[in-house]
């Protein structure tokens, strides 16, 4: 499967580490593999080809990236290199028993995995901190989250919106593997401390509204880029149930960690 990338010398495959950086952010189980610049669409298997048939070259090679990523972390979780489809909603199909989460940025993707006898869902995303320019801020954040945003240092405030509108990516993703439920930006309130940011889901007709919060995940900055990661520990079934998986099972019975057991 290895394949020469375009404008790089070396095959897709050599060029996909293990990101211990980003392990760093999530609970010890999670395992990361990251890949700098693109795949080639002859990485994927012939089924995820057609799950990006329709889509543009820039958009086969970053879902080629992800599956790749991805791939190398099944593997790592002692499973064979097997095609990641994609759902309707654009969710990864998972393999039964496993969790995980996907993102992408220019020249830079990766993806988390983890049990999901550990791990009811998870979260990653990576944003150009230059990216969430400043029109975008009062259409991603509520009016807390901007008022404490302007209340910093101005020379730390295009950070803390990056911030703030990764955390709340990498929540959806996680709370999606859940609920299956939408959630605006409007939705959840992110608090930032230190190196970790807490999530509330404000919504009151989400199944979430204030469970389980505040959802803690953590942050990094890598160069010019932003990655933030979360993860949903030991969910009970208590009005959660996980949207089906690949495999079609429901979580199994368990009491939940709201403070995430984090490293370090
Ligand atoms: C799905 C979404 C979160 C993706 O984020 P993004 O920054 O645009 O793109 P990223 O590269 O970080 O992530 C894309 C990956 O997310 C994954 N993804 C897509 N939809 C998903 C979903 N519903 N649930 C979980 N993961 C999903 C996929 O793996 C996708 O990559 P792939 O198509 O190559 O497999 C975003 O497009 C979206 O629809 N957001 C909904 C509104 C929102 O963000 N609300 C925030 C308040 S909680």
């Amino acid at each position: 499967m290895a394949n020469v990338d375009s404008g790089c010398d070396k095959p897709t495959i050599d060029r996909i580490h293990r990101a211990t950086a980003v392990e760093q952010l999530l609970p010890e189980g999670v395992v990361a593999f990251e890949l700098r610049g693109s795949a080639s669409p002859e990485d994927l298997f012939p089924s995820e080809r057609e799950c990006v048939a329709a889509a543009v070259e820039r958009r086969v090679r970053e879902f080629a990236a992800g599956r790749l990523c991805a791939r190398a972390g099944l593997v790592a979780l002692g499973l064979g290199p097997a095609p990641l489809l994609t759902g309707c909603d654009r969710a990864p199909l998972w393999p039964m028993n496993i969790s995980g989460s996907i993102s992408h940025t220019e020249n830079y993707c990766v993806a988390v995995v983890g049990r999901e006898a550990q791990f009811a869902a998870i979260g990653v995303d990576v944003e150009r901190i230059a990216e969430v320019s400043p029109a975008l801020w009062p259409l991603t954040m509520r009016g807390e989250e901007l008022s404490r945003l302007l209340n910093r240092e101005e020379s730390t405030r295009q950070q803390t919106a990056a911030l703030i509108y990764s955390a709340k990516e990498a929540f959806y993703k996680c709370q999606y593997s859940l609920t299956s439920k939408w959630l605006g930006f409007e939705d959840v309130l992110v608090s930032v401390a230190g190196d970790a940011f807490e999530v509330s889901v404000i919504a009151p007709s989400h199944p979430l509204h204030y469970m389980l919060s505040p959802w803690v995940g953590r942050f990094r900055v890598q160069g010019d880029f932003i990655v933030t990661g979360i993860a949903a520990e030991h969910c009970n079934t208590r009005g959660i149930h996980r949207a089906p998986s690949a495999g079609g099972e429901d979580l199994p019975a368990a009491p939940f960690e709201p403070l995430h057991r984090l490293r370090g």
